[in-house]
């Protein structure tokens, strides 16, 4: 009697254990199936956004085919943050690079190698119009011409600088009025209209700052001068 006792709890305790085995057998067989190491790895980096993105020039989303430049153009907002103007991945107009003021904000760069000629900044409330007509009066063929608004770039605007607005390729400076914001980049001798340019009004309906619109950020890419 005793022996047969002992002989079925032998083969309990063997079944048992079986089983445990089986189990933990299916059930890491399953899982390593389910989550490998690398993939959870990745699916863990793409949750938390640190997969090492691309970076184009200037910061933009897309980078540009070869013989274009990478341009950035974002104007004020209000009359509190200054704008800047990217191309080619150098800032060449910011706050921090201490050269932008109220008004107009321009950079003038060699169409054919990309090289910034000058900047200047030119204030429409209260400043003198014509030293922004003979600036743009003096351009030469083949610059490309980088211009970002800031609080307001309308007060002294005049005809005569929207004509050589117009010649830059700009569709929109004719509209432009009191703290409207604009950014543009045109060239010297384009025979088309500039596809790079955006204008908000001054709406008090639609502003989004007591007294001026949204700010504006153009990016894209300017096709060197090539002939
Ligand atoms: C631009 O640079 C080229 C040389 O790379 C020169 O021949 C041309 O005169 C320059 N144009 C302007 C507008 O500065």
């Amino acid at each position: 009697m005793m022996r047969v006792t002992s002989v079925i709890r032998y083969v309990t305790l063997f079944l048992t254990l079986l089983g445990t085995w089986y189990l933990t057998q299916m059930y890491f067989d399953q899982s390593w199936k389910a989550i490998s190491l690398r993939s959870w790895l990745g699916e863990a980096l793409e949750g938390l956004q640190i997969e090492p993105q691309p970076r184009h020039k200037c910061g933009n989303q897309k980078s540009c085919p070869q013989n274009y430049f990478a341009f950035k153009i974002i104007s004020g907002a209000a009359n509190v943050v200054g704008p800047s103007i990217c191309f080619n991945d150098m800032i060449l107009m910011s706050s921090v690079k201490n050269n932008i003021g109220r008004g107009l904000n321009i950079a003038l760069v060699n169409g054919t190698n990309g090289q910034l000629l000058k900047t200047d900044t030119f204030d429409m409330y209260s400043g003198d119009i014509s030293k922004l007509d003979t600036f743009l009066q003096k351009i030469e063929r083949g610059t490309i011409v980088l211009t970002a608004s800031y609080d307001d770039a309308a007060t002294k605007m005049n005809d005569k600088v929207r004509a050589h607005f117009t010649e830059l390729g700009s569709s929109h400076i004719s509209k432009l009025g009191f703290r409207d914001n604009w950014v543009f980049l045109g060239a010297k001798g384009l025979k088309n209209k500039s596809p790079f340019e955006e204008h908000i009004k001054n709406d008090a309906k639609t502003n989004k700052y007591d007294g001026w619109p949204e700010l504006l950020e153009m990016e894209g890419c300017a096709p060197r001068k090539m002939d």
